[in-house]
């Protein structure tokens, strides 16, 4: 009787948001006088950590009421705004924003923790501030407000965030959020049944159009001595299962961003290209027998797709790709597919390389892959026909006056 009364209390001041008004915190950054940052949402934190008695622990904690905007926040000249929340006992949670002249985007989540904190995090072995960082790209067209009434999950090591009944908006008018909406696609997408079969699914997480990767040089040095030579623009694509849920995410290595470093003896080398997110590496070997040389290993770890509460781990060390005569370089200027593994493959694009008997800093000479050569077939297939074309054209003709002459003798 008295859990059905309550209950019936409850109702309504759920239904007017008497609740969601208490957790959802609005926070605001602005210069001089002018917004350039409304943003509104709840979150909760789960954190693991080592004890001291060297055990996990799993704390789960809400944004407290405490959280506000940091005085680091700044608007940096209204194209960049960043929020910065700080709560507690030294923590603190930002969000760096961008926009252009048609839309904005939440590029960079970063968490700050104070494990010193006894009470949030009791009998931890770390002590002091720890950092963690993950990039986002969540854009809104500008004039709009983004609103995320789902929860989302963003995962970093050892900790999730979930942000839920989010809004926010860069350059928000003058009155508040602006009434047009874009909605985040778990809003607008119905969730699937979980008795679908799994095979019929697909996928969940819309690809966008991603643009071809830059071009990117890579080279390895051994004793100021260049041994291996690469160019190459990389897109990365994974392929998980979440639940009964397909997820793709196809990403581009930014040459600009990414370190290359390796090494190389006379059977062996490889190719370790790395930036903040990912960590790739490319093993070549010789087959002295044939006197040739191929990829046999790819390898990734990538921050940047969330795995079992890390980063995406994959590697395959027994591929034949790439195959070439030693003193030659691989070039194939068609997109390659590299399957690597079943749910993790490279699209290579412009690829030229060459990890054995580089001389002088210079390609030894190309070997296309077999994609170019039936590129360049289908000009000389092209060229053939037109020929044969001309020449059946010109029998045709020499035929024809023949017989007209023939006719003119008869009469
Ligand atoms: C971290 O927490 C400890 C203990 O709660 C506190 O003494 C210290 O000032 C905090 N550090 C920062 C940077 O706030
Ligand atoms: C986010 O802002 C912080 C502080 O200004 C900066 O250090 C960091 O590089 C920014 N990240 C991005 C992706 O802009
Ligand atoms: C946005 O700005 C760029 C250059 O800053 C300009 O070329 C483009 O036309 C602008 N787009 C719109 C919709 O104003
Ligand atoms: C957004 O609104 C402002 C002011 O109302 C206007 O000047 C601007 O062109 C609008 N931008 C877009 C992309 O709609
Ligand atoms: C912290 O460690 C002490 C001693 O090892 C133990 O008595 C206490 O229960 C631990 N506290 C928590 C919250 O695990
Ligand atoms: C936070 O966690 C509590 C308890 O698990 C849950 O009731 C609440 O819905 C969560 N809120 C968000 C925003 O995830
Ligand atoms: C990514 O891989 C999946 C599964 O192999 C494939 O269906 C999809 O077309 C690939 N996407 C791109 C952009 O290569
Ligand atoms: C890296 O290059 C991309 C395009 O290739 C560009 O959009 C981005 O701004 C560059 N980043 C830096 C830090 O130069
Ligand atoms: C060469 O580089 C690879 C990948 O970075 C590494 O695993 C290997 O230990 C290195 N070998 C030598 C001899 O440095
Ligand atoms: C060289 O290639 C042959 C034929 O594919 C293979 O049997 C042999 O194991 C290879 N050797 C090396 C070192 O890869
Ligand atoms: C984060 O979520 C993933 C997937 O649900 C889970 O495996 C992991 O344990 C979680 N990590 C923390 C710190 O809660
Ligand atoms: C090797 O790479 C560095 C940095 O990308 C570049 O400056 C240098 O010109 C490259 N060397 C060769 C021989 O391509």
């Amino acid at each position: 009787m008295s859990l059905a009364v309550s209950y019936r209390l409850l109702t309504p001041l759920l239904l007017l948001g008497f609740v969601q008004v208490i957790l959802t915190k609005r926070f605001v950054v602005k210069e001089a006088s002018k917004i350039c940052l409304l943003a509104e949402f709840s979150a909760n934190f789960s954190v693991s950590f080592e004890t001291t008695a060297k055990k996990q622990a799993t704390v789960l904690f809400p944004l407290p009421e405490d959280a506000k905007e940091s005085p680091k926040s700044n608007c940096s000249s209204m194209i960049a705004p960043l929020l910065v929340v700080s709560f507690g006992d030294g923590h603190s949670l930002s969000m760096n924003f961008s926009r252009s002249n048609v839309s904005y985007k939440m590029e960079e989540l970063t968490l700050v923790l104070n494990m010193s904190n006894s009470a949030l995090f009791p009998n931890s072995s770390k002590v002091g501030l720890f950092n963690m960082s993950r990039p986002l790209d969540i854009s809104a067209k500008l004039n709009t407000t983004y609103t995320c009434k789902s929860d989302s999950t963003i995962y970093m090591e050892n900790v999730n965030v979930t942000l839920n009944k989010v809004q926010w908006e860069v350059l928000p008018p003058a009155d508040g959020f602006s009434k047009t909406k874009t909605e985040c696609h778990a809003d607008v997408t119905p969730s699937v049944p979980p008795t679908t079969p799994v095979t019929t699914l697909a996928p969940t997480t819309a690809t966008p159009v991603i643009q071809n990767p830059t071009r990117g040089r890579y080279n390895v040095t051994n004793n100021n001595v260049t041994c291996l030579l690469a160019e190459m623009g990389l897109q990365i694509n994974i392929t998980q299962m979440t639940g009964n849920k397909i997820a793709t995410k196809v990403f581009n290595i930014y040459p600009n961003l990414t370190h290359a470093s390796g090494n190389c003896s006379k059977d062996h080398a490889f190719l370790q290209l790395t930036d903040k997110w990912t960590t790739l590496i490319f093993q070549f070997v010789v087959n002295a027998t044939f006197n040739n040389f191929y990829l046999k290993g790819i390898s990734i770890s990538s921050s940047l797709v969330p795995s079992q509460g890390k980063g995406f781990q994959a590697e395959n060390i027994s591929l034949h790709y790439l195959q070439t005569s030693l003193g030659k370089s691989y070039m194939c200027q068609a997109e390659q597919v590299l399957q690597v593994t079943p749910n993790f493959s490279i699209n290579a694009f412009e690829l030229r390389v060459q990890p054995f008997k580089v001389e002088n800093s210079k390609y030894g000479i190309a070997e296309e892959c077999q994609m170019d050569k039936d590129d360049m077939l289908i000009p000389i297939i092209v060229g053939a026909a037109l020929a044969g074309l001309v020449l059946i054209v010109l029998i045709a003709y020499l035929i024809g006056r023949k017989r007209s002459h023939a006719g003119y003798q008869t009469i």
